[in-house]
Parts: structure tokens; C-alpha cells; sequence
């Protein structure tokens, strides 16, 4: 996380300390980075240059408006999957014809939305909802641009609830049922079936599925090319990785190496949909320590941001680094890839641990910790056998790598305000989100 960095012994978000920013606008807190995601946005397009994707960032992974509107200037599209997600591009001023939209269940609602907004196109996920597509354009008069999304059943070996590309998987179209569509195109005069389109799932830490998939799509678009199916874009959607922890993480260049060469052989146009690999580092979650206590088996670090705020780990099981935003020695955080952090993340229990009786502190002033969150769930748990420095209530700690997936997953349960969200450019910070408020809690509620 290059724009996060420690120095003498304290966290900065680009030029503004960590500790700053959570005084001024409480925890638990979002803080991103502008230059994070400009420098991420920019690496992948001059990785994929030679190509000239339209890159469409992915919303779901970080939908504030001022991110949406940071990418936007730097020219980029937008991937939707929601009227909401819609609404948020409009409203910073996207550039429709570069916003495409995916989901296998787009309502009528959203579908005018879309239509009245012309979009670039739908990426069609059923047979059924392209009929319905046709239907509703005939209805209005116009044409609906479309890309078939289908399911290429390739493993992406990612995550069993981020898979996105199997055959078992809700996503996508079956290539016999494309080709019955493609064939019987002329019965859809108010359909212009513009491309192909794919997702194979997040994240992806392997070029393979990449290359699989393509492999699949290539052949599929030289069968299926006619004047009524054009099949002039590609669309091979997001998924590239992050480093979390230990993974190695293909750089956008492999990524771009392995999915160039399947363009030029079909001469389409690329779309790419990336969403966690621009927003990943963009952002920490500063958090309070609340309290600590041991039960006699465990030790416990209570911190006041929850699952509410943060559900990846709750929900995946996934791992984000954590560290005190104050600390004299370097972190582990900025040694990833080193020996130094590998013998560190090895010396962490992870699931099934005992602590070592009472306030057992190692040498090395490390103490193995679940830190938790304050929602009446066990899964509340950020995370589990962690070896982190010896944590005090009060004390401010940083999960990592929280910017994608982070906020936008965020929710009011057990009545919780969602937290404020601040952006850092240089040394100016501001708030681009407050803080929930009680009242905003019930305010559409009817009660009497
Ligand atoms: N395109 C489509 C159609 C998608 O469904 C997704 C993500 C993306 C692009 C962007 O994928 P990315 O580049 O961010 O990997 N909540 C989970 C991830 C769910 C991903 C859903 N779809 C998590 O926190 O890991």
C-alpha cells in the first residue's frame, strides 16, 4: 500500500498522519487515498495500452462519489450491476456510453433507467432476460445495445461465494443457449447484440482462467460472427488479485499479456471490469481499541469498528492485515513478499489456538490476539491468533487493504450508524461521507 506508510513509527495516508485524521472525525473511519487510485487506474491502462481497453471500473467494489469521480477524470468507465450504482455514476457525470451494465436479475425499473440513460450496453445473463430487454426497447421505441455474458465453466479457484465462472454458478449463459440466441437474433429486432461478456470470479491470483476462458470466447465469436451479430467487443470482466497477505499476485502487465493476444487473433475491443485491483489500496479502516480481556483460553482485543463496518472477514474468512497506527518498529504490512514478513505471518495461529496463560507477552513484545468487534455475533471477528503488539484501550489500529469491498459492504447492523468515510490528497484530508447519525437510523421508519 504505497500512498499508507509508516514513518517513525507512525502511520501516514499519503502526507497526513492516521492519528489526525481519526481526532477530527472519530472512528471507526474510512480513510482513502486519491493518489492510491490514480496510480492503480494508470498502471492498468499502460499495462493494457496495446489494446486500448475501455477500463470500467467495477462500483460494487467502492462506490463513494468523490472515488467515482476521481476515475472518471482519469477517463474511466464504469461497470454497474444496480440502478442505485447507475444513479452514482449520472450523478458525477460518467459518460454513458462508457458504463455497461451486468446482473442476472435487472429489474423493468432498472432496465428503463439504463435504456433512457443509453448506456454503452446491458450484459445479458438469461435467455429470459433478453426477451424481457426486447420487449421493454420495443416498448420505448429504441434499440438495446447487449453483450451476451456467458458462463465459460472455467475454475478460477477463488473463493466458493466469489466464483463467478462455473457452471454451477447463478452467472452467465450457457455457450449452447448463446448460440441458439445468436442464431435466432432476427427475432429480437429491437436487440443489437454488440459483444461477448464474462466474470470468472474475485480474486483471481493466476492468469490460467484467463486464458481458458478466452480460449473458449475466441472460438465461440469466429463460429458465431454474422452481419446480425457483430460481436465487436470482449468483455473479460475483473478479478485481478490483491496482496492481502502472502499471495503472489500476477501485475497487471502478466494479466495484460496473457488477455491481449486473445483480442488481436478476434480484432475486438477489450472492456476490462476491474473493481478490488483499483480500490484494494486505496483505503485502511481505522479502528479504537475498546477494550481487552482473556478468557482463559483466548486473549480478546474489542475494538469499536464491526462486521457492520467490515464483512470480509466475518463473510469470507479473509484476511486483512492489522497494526497499531503508532508503533516504533517497522511493520510487517511494509516487509510483504520479505523473509522478515513470511517468518512473522507464520508465527500466527489463525482458527484454533489456546492463548498462553494470562497476559502472556513473548519477547519480542508480540501477543497472540483475536480482535474482535463490538456486534453480538462470534463471527464479529476480524481476526483470529493474530501476533500483534501488546494493544491498550484507546490505542488506534489500521485493517488494511480495505478499500475495496470495504464501505460499500458496510450496513446498520444491530442499529449501528455506518462510519464517516475521509479522503487524503497530499497533506489535505476532507470528508467525503459523514458519519451517520442516529436520527438518519429511523428516518425512514414509520412507527405509530
Ligand atoms: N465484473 C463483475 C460482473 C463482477 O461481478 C465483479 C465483482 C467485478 C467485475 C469486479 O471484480 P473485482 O475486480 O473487484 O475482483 N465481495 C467480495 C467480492 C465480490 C465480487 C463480486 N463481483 C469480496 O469482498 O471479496
Amino acid at each position: 500500500m504505497k500512498h499508507f506508510n509508516y514513518r517513525e513509527g507512525e502511520l501516514f495516508c499519503e502526507g497526513v498522519p492516521a492519528r489526525s485524521l481519526a481526532e477530527k472525525y472519530g472512528t471507526p473511519l474510512y480513510v482513502y487515498s486519491r493518489n492510491s487510485f490514480l496510480d492503480a487506474y494508470r498502471d492498468i491502462c499502460r499495462a493494457f495500452a496495446k489494446a486500448s481497453p475501455l477500463v470500467a471500473f467495477s462500483v460494487k467494489s467502492c462506490s463513494n462519489l468523490a472515488i467515482l469521480n476521481i476515475l472518471r477524470e482519469a477517463g474511466a468507465g464504469f461497470d454497474i450491476v444496480s440502478g442505485g450504482e447507475l444513479h452514482r455514476v449520472v450523478k458525477v457525470g460518467a459518460d454513458p456510453r462508457k458504463v455497461v451494465f451486468s446482473g442476472v436479475g435487472k429489474s423493468d425499473p432498472e432496465i428503463l433507467q439504463a435504456l433512457d440513460q443509453d448506456i454503452l450496453m446491458f450484459n445479458v445473463e438469461s435467455e429470459a432476460e433478453l426477451d424481457n430487454l426486447q420487449a421493454m426497447s420495443a416498448g420505448m421505441g429504441t434499440v438495446a445495445p447487449v453483450a451476451l455474458r456467458l458462463n465459460p465453466d472455467v475454475d478460477a479457484h477463488t473463493h466458493a461465494k466469489t466464483t463467478t465462472g462455473k457452471k454451477e454458478n447463478k452467472f452467465g449463459i450457457d455457450f449452447s443457449v448463446a448460440s441458439r440466441i445468436i442464431r435466432n437474433i432476427a427475432e429480437q429486432p429491437n436487440i443489437r447484440l454488440l459483444g461477448l461478456d464474462v466474470h470468472l470470479g474475485s480474486p483471481i491470483y493466476s492468469t490460467l482462467p484467463y486464458r481458458q476462458a478466452l480460449a473458449k470466447l475466441t472460438d465461440f465469436i469466429k463460429e458465431h460472427r454474422s452481419p446480425r451479430a457483430h460481436l465487436e467487443y470482449l468483455n473479460i470482466g475483473g478479478g485481478y488479485g490483491l496482496l492481502y497477505r502472502d499471495q503472489a499476485v500476477p501485475s497487471f502487465q502478466e494479466y495484460a499479456d496473457a488477455i491481449i493476444p486473445f483480442i488481436g487473433k478476434t480484432g475486438c475491443k477489450l472492456i476490462l471490469e476491474p473493481g478490488r485491483s483499483l480500490s484494494g489500496n486505496g483505503a485502511v479502516l481505522l479502528s479504537r481499541v475498546l477494550y481487552t480481556k482473556n478468557n482463559g483460553t483466548r486473549h480478546f482485543t474489542i475494538v469499536d469498528a464491526g462486521m457492520s463496518d467490515l464483512v470480509r472477514p466475518a463473510m469470507y474468512d479473509a484476511y486483512h492485515f492489522c497494526w497499531p497506527t503508532q508503533y516504533a518498529r517497522t511493520p510487517p504490512a511494509e516487509l510483504f513478499g520479505s523473509p522478515e514478513a513470511k517468518d512473522y505471518l507464520n508465527r500466527e495461529t489463525g482458527e484454533d489456538w489456546e492463548a498462553p496463560p494470562s497476559g502472556a507477552v513473548d519477547a519480542e513484545g508480540f501477543r497472540l490476539t483475536d480482535v474482535v468487534g463490538p456486534i453480538c455475533e462470534s463471527s464479529d471477528c476480524f481476526t483470529r491468533g493474530r501476533r500483534l503488539p501488546v494493544l491498550e484501550r484507546g490505542d488506534l489500529i489500521s485493517f488494511f487493504s480495505a478499500g475495496a469491498y470495504g464501505f460499500s459492504m458496510s450496513s446498520n447492523y444491530n442499529s449501528r450508524p455506518r462510519p464517516a468515510e475521509v479522503l487524503v490528497n497530499g497533506g489535505e484530508s476532507r470528508e467525503i461521507r459523514k458519519r451517520e447519525t442516529l436520527p438518519e437510523l429511523t428516518a425512514g421508519e414509520a412507527w405509530q
